[in-house]
């Protein structure tokens, strides 16, 4: 039995693809089964930098462990807030990692969670059963083919995750928003003056295209109180993990607890034209 409308495509053909209650089928008869929890694979082998790309089950396990405590839920409801009077609009959360942001957007919107990594979108999926939430959907693909109808987005949602500016603007509507979060300069600054000697601030960058404009940019920043435990999940979860060296990542373990500033820079721009 067919379900209902989506914005999905066949990553072979680029035809639409219809969603059945087990899997999904385009015209030409390419078909993609829903796995038990729900999500779909359309991440073509081709498509793969890596057997297993993406964040894998160590850092997703960290992350989740580190998000459930709560550390970044004032992001998150700062993200509620800037899409608070969008109700009903399709959303694309953009290397959505284990859902923390799709999850809550979806009471209120369509929501599509896109993430290069098996792991991580197996994870997210759990959440999706709970609610028997037919606005979430969860997706295995690359950010570098984005499997959406051209012009059918009405925000992408991106957080500490890649982007390809190009393929946001294929499926993103005329004057859709693009909603990015990065590190803000002292972003977890404390916890790299014990890892690194030089410790730089982060660099704040913006998108430099004619047909993107800035918006509006906002500084999130507060200071908490943090276990070893936790500083270790955050070690984990970031690039600072393969970045340091092991002698280096010792000294965290004799920390037993530590003020550390979350600071982030959200950027709301606007997708001006089509091409
Ligand atoms: C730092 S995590 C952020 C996850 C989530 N946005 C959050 O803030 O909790 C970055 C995510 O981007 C995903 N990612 C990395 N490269 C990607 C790609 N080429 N296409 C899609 N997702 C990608 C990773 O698998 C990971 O889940
Ligand atoms: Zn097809």
């Amino acid at each position: 039995m067919q379900i209902m409308k989506n914005i999905l495509i066949c990553p072979k053909c680029k035809c639409d693809l219809i969603e059945y209650d087990k899997c999904y089928k385009c015209p030409n008869n390419h078909n993609y089964d829903k796995s038990k929890r729900g999500y779909v694979n359309l991440l073509l082998a081709n498509q793969m930098n890596a057997s297993s790309p993406g964040d894998n089950k160590v850092m997703m396990n960290s992350r989740k462990e580190f998000l459930n405590c709560g550390y970044y839920e004032q992001l998150k409801n700062k993200i509620l807030d800037y899409l608070e009077d969008n109700d009903n609009i399709t959303i694309v959360d953009l290397g959505c990692g284990e859902g923390y942001y799709s999850y809550e957007l979806s009471f209120t919107n369509t929501v599509y969670g896109l993430d290069i990594s098996k792991d991580m979108i197996n994870e997210a999926s759990k959440k999706m059963n709970n609610k028997d939430n037919s606005n979430l959907h969860y997706v295995i693909a690359s950010i570098n083919n984005l499997p959406f109808v051209n012009s059918s987005v009405d925000v992408i949602l991106n957080i500490f995750a890649p982007i390809n500016l190009e393929e946001v603007k294929r499926v993103i509507k005329k004057n859709g928003k693009i909603i990015k979060v990065i590190p803000g300069e002292y972003h977890l600054y404390e916890l790299k003056e014990i890892l690194y000697d030089d410790v730089y601030l982060n660099t704040v960058n913006e998108f430099n295209d004619e047909d993107i404009k800035l918006i509006n940019s906002y500084d999130l920043k507060y200071k908490i109180n943090i276990n070893n435990h936790d500083l270790m999940n955050i070690l984990i979860m970031t690039p600072y993990y393969y970045k340091t060296k092991k002698q280096d990542k010792e000294k965290l373990k004799c920390v037993d607890n530590l003020d550390v500033t979350f600071d982030f820079i959200i950027q709301e721009y606007e997708c001006l034209k089509k091409r």
